[in-house]
């Protein structure tokens, strides 16, 4: 196992999706629990990250001491070197050189952590990001690399394997950086790169029984991905202990109860309770058009609905989540004060201080490919885990303004027409996620030789990593026409058709 130190990097994320992809388990811990996650982790190589605060400023966080004297290896990034030479014994200095973007690290000398991949003498675009920067060395430390404007843009102290770079090798923009970051924990290190969805798996599995004993878990299914791959992975582990939720609220997709219900209950023998709230939800709806109020209208509704059935089967001590690592932690906030926040975010917020319940989380330490990974591992139909992402509140969010049954039932068939026209081209899997969205507008149309005055649909389709960012994707203009006729042929009460060609940002994926 690899120790990632996070000293608040907005790409510490990224570190441990390099040493993953070499085969290698790691886990990200905050500046602050790194003391105690060295003890309890026995980690065989620790990584500092880069961070937004300087170590020329007394409250800086520090790397514990622990960690440089047992003996095992260390890399600092940015930060994590300034961090690494100023309690080594070296000297760091506010930057009058500020060095941000692309640059170009020498190699100047030869390292273990350069091995096969950077040659001395050559020059290789790196990433940089920083204002201070190392200006004296501590003892048993030499330069290996230099840019413009660091002259220690590289360091090392082979004989304890203490090594510091000012580049980011994690970031796509370090193009070998990489092949760095395998030197490190596959051959500094010495991980043997064995890691794997399937150990994953058993040590989940393991992890999960230890936790839950022999009380019951109840599970929220909303027919996505994750809640999925957490409900059948908690099935594994605990069999019977477990029972799931899935609440049809009438915001769903066409045909989405009967599907879930025949994968977890046909397929699976796993213990579901159908809740039809269609009408409850609808009623409560009624009048809402704010993005904002439709949001928690759903919220509230869900909670109530989830925590009546939960004590209608007899309660449960634990609650389990499909959250995953991007919701844990985002990022350690740093702002010059001791206070900290860690974005944690609940699929079903509020509830288990409701209801007095426990979380289990057994994906939270997985990004969302390495969740399909694990659903593939446990046996979940290919055409499920490659799911496009599906939002909490559902169609309530591609419906602006009030939202009435028969505008979800029009919505519901022009977005199934849409996504098989998808599948049949062959590109459900190239887009992050597609759908459509009912428009509050009518238009005039001419159908056969009557005027038509009605409804409007968008289509939506975009390509993104991580849904943070996106691009809507950009079709064949011929697939959208054949999508459009589709549409307005077959859906009564839509006679246009348009497309979103909105990136993010400036938009949103949704449309609400
Ligand atoms: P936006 O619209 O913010 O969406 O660009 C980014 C991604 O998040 C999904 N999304 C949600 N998922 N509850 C969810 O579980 C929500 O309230 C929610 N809002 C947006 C959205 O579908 C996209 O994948």
């Amino acid at each position: 196992k690899i120790l990632i130190v996070d000293f608040g990097s907005q790409v510490t994320q990224l570190i441990a999706r390099r040493v993953r992809e070499e085969g290698v388990y790691c886990e990200i811990v905050p500046f602050q629990a790194a003391e105690a996650a060295f003890a309890a982790m026995a980690p065989i190589g620790v990584i500092l990250s880069g961070g937004p605060a300087s170590v020329t400023e007394a409250a800086s966080p520090r790397v514990p001491q622990a960690i440089f004297e047992a003996g095992v290896p260390v890399l600092g990034i940015c930060y994590g070197q300034q961090a690494m030479v100023a309690q080594l014994g070296g000297t760091v200095e506010g930057g009058h050189h500020r060095e941000f973007g692309r640059a170009e690290v020498e190699v100047t000398a030869e390292s273990a952590l350069f091995d096969e991949v950077w040659r001395q003498g050559e020059k290789y675009p790196v990433w940089m990001s920083h204002g201070d920067r190392v200006t004296a060395l501590p003892a048993g430390f030499s330069v290996i690399g230099v840019s413009a404007n660091a002259p220690f843009a590289a360091i090392a102290d082979e004989r304890r394997r203490f090594f510091g770079v000012q580049f980011h090798p994690e970031v796509v923009h370090t193009p070998h950086g990489g092949a760095l970051l395998r030197n490190f924990v596959r051959t500094i290190a010495g991980a043997k790169g064995d890691w794997t969805m399937r150990a994953f798996k058993d040590e989940a599995i393991a992890r999960i029984r230890a936790q839950v004993g022999k009380e019951r878990v109840i599970c929220g299914l909303s027919g996505g991905v994750d809640s999925a791959v957490a409900a059948v992975l908690l099935h594994e582990a605990i069999g019977d202990q477990l029972t799931c939720v899935f609440v049809d609220h009438g915001l769903l997709r066409l045909g989405e109860a009967k599907k879930v219900m025949a994968l977890f209950r046909h397929a699976y023998n796993i213990p579901l309770v159908l809740v039809e709230a269609e009408a409850l939800f609808l009623k409560e709806l009624e009048g809402v058009t704010d993005p904002e109020a439709k949001r928690k209208t759903i919220g509230k509704l869900f909670i109530d609905v989830f925590e009546a059935e939960a004590s209608r089967i007899g309660g449960a001590s634990f609650l389990a989540q499909g959250t995953l690592y991007p919701d844990v932690i985002e990022s350690v906030s740093f702002t010059g004060g001791p206070s900290v926040t860690i974005k944690s975010h609940h699929n079903v917020g509020g509830l288990p201080e409701r209801m007095n319940m426990k979380l289990v989380e057994p994906l939270r330490e997985l990004f969302k490919d390495e969740v399909r990974a694990l659903g593939r591992e446990l046996g979940l139909p290919e055409a499920f885990v490659g799911r496009h992402p599906f939002p909490g509140p559902g169609l309530a969010i591609r419906c602006p303004g009030e939202i009435t049954k028969d505008k979800l039932d029009i919505l519901r068939l022009a977005d199934e027409i849409y996504i098989e026209e998808i599948r049949r081209a062959g590109l459900y899997d190239e887009i992050w996620q597609a759908f459509a969205v009912l428009l509050p507008v009518r238009t005039v149309g001419v159908m056969g030789d009557g005027r038509t005055y009605d409804n409007v649909v968008a289509l939506r389709a975009v390509t993104s990593v991580d849904g943070m960012t996106a691009d809507f994707y950009p079709f064949d203009m011929r697939f959208l026409a054949h999508a459009a006729t589709r549409i307005i042929n077959e859906v009564k009460g839509v006679n246009r058709v348009v497309y979103d060609v909105t990136s993010k940002p400036p938009g949103t994926i949704e449309w609400e």
